[in-house]
């Protein structure tokens, strides 16, 4: 064939510009199995493009499976079906700008991604991650866990180690592995709005306990330790969710008594910690390894598709957590626990966290610019607000005008581990994929729509 010159969409990346035009033309026919592409060196003078660009586009090509290279015979269209690409992620969908989501703001470049697959790539051992991952996860993942716990002052024994498929499986497996079908479960009243039916399925019965602005109240759990059968507490000690609110070390202190007293076992659920840059005080792994599960994951802090979470289970009492992480399903995906470990072996996670942190700080500056003399909770490093709805405005309503404007927030009752008074709160979320600039637009629509009346209120008339 004459020298093959593709059409260019200049409007993206070069590289994948050309890795494109591959495709389409395999698609379209004008490649066929077996042509020679042009020499990388010709099609770079011809596009008027560096030869490293048509070198990653090959190389681009290559990876989608459209071509072979074989080094001195050059680069041959590989099959007649291009793998087709990912279809992109809806950034909006219909236009709505999505803060329901508890999620990172998308901070990592295509270039980190690239680099980890393509060590996976150049790993000689990298079929073995074609196995069943051991049922606690790869002796290299849990060495790779431990050292990212250090960073939350956890100096745990890799045998107490679990790695599940993020922190929600972790939960599940635990709760399945200490507690009785008809258990009552303690958590605090307004919680992760996922744990009410997270119990529901696991068969245990919550117990709703009292909070203040640091959480728990201690005299709420002596109450219910004392009063109740009650011998598992959940809390979310960092940046709760949805209140973001921390634990001091002294509340830490006087909930581990407590427990201590009353044979409580505690399940932390420390997923947000490390958002926030400061030290936090000491995780109860930290002050009672001996009767807290710690749970945390990657979800938050780089990325929630990696599916990686890290349970530890109290010092030796590993066992009945692995005779059930085999029946859960909870473990976790090799490849994504190499990307994870790429990742941090290079301290491409400490970029990737550091730019999230600062991403996360500017919107939440931001929201506290525009929400000033509002009544709202947002600690440094949330990765949302918590915000309270003046009196003229009922909840559901709120949101509801809201999505009219296509914008979706959750309404506090989401959060409820029991039905009871609703609160008259909303949780607003940094982390969504669209642009920032259009994330601090719904800010004001919020801001606005706060200062307007709730039609459907009663106005007496005079
Ligand atoms: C408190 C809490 N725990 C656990 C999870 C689930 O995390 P993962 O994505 O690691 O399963 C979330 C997700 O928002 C959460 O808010």
């Amino acid at each position: 064939m004459t020298i093959w010159v593709p059409t260019l969409d200049r409007s993206k990346p070069l590289y994948l510009a050309i890795a494109d035009a591959i495709s389409s033309d395999v698609d379209g026919g004008t490649l066929a199995k077996g042509d020679r592409l042009p020499p990388q060196r010709d099609l770079a003078w011809k596009l008027g493009v560096t030869l490293g660009t048509v070198t990653r586009a090959y190389k681009e090509a290559e990876l989608r499976g459209l071509l072979s290279g074989e080094v001195g015979r050059g680069s041959y269209i590989r099959s007649g079906n291009a793998v087709s690409p990912i279809p992109p992620i809806a950034k909006e969908t219909d236009g709505i700008i999505d803060l329901t989501h508890a999620i990172p703001p998308p901070v990592v470049t295509a270039q980190e991604f690239d680099s980890a697959l393509h060590a996976v790539m150049r790993d000689p051992r990298k079929l073995d991650l074609l196995d069943y991952a051991p049922p606690d996860g790869f002796a290299l993942h849990k060495v790779m866990a431990s050292h990212w716990l250090k960073r939350s002052g956890i100096d745990a024994n890799t045998r107490d180690i679990f790695i599940t498929a993020g922190a929600h499986l972790g939960l599940i497996t635990v709760l399945e592995a200490i507690s009785e079908p008809g258990e009552t479960v303690m958590a605090e009243g307004v919680n992760y709005a996922l744990l009410r039916n997270t119990f529901k399925n696991a068969h245990v019965e919550p117990l709703a306990l009292e909070m203040d602005s640091e959480g728990l109240t201690p005299t709420a759990f002596e109450h219910a330790a004392r009063t109740t059968k009650s011998r598992i507490l959940y809390i979310v000690p960092t940046l709760q969710n949805p209140t973001t609110s921390t634990m001091s070390m002294r509340r830490r202190e006087e909930i581990v008594a407590i427990a201590r007293k009353y044979k409580v076992t505690i399940i932390e659920d420390d997923i947000f910690r490390l958002l926030d840059a400061r030290v936090q005080p000491p995780t109860f792994y930290t002050i009672a390894p001996e009767l807290t599960y710690h749970i945390t994951s990657l979800s938050k802090t780089l990325a929630p598709g990696l599916r990686i979470g890290f349970v530890v289970t109290p010092q030796g009492q590993e066992k009945s957590m692995r005779s059930h992480v085999r029946t859960m399903a909870s473990r976790t995906v090799g490849i994504t626990g190499e990307i994870a470990r790429y990742w941090i072996e290079t301290d491409l996670a400490d970029t990737i966290l550091n730019r999230t942190r600062r991403e996360l700080a500017s919107l939440r500056a931001s929201f506290i610019e525009l929400f000033k003399g509002c009544t709202f909770r947002c600690e440094p490093g949330a990765p949302y607000a918590w915000l309270e709805l003046p009196e003229h405005w009922n909840v559901s309503r709120f949101a509801a005008a809201l999505m009219a404007a296509n914008i979706k927030v959750t309404p506090g009752s989401a959060f409820l581990l029991v039905p009871s008074l609703t609160p008259r709160h909303i949780r607003i979320c940094f982390g969504t994929s669209v642009e920032n600039f259009k994330v601090r637009k719904a800010f004001e629509t919020i801001r606005t729509l706060m200062r307007e009346q709730d039609e459907d209120e009663f106005t007496p008339v005079a």
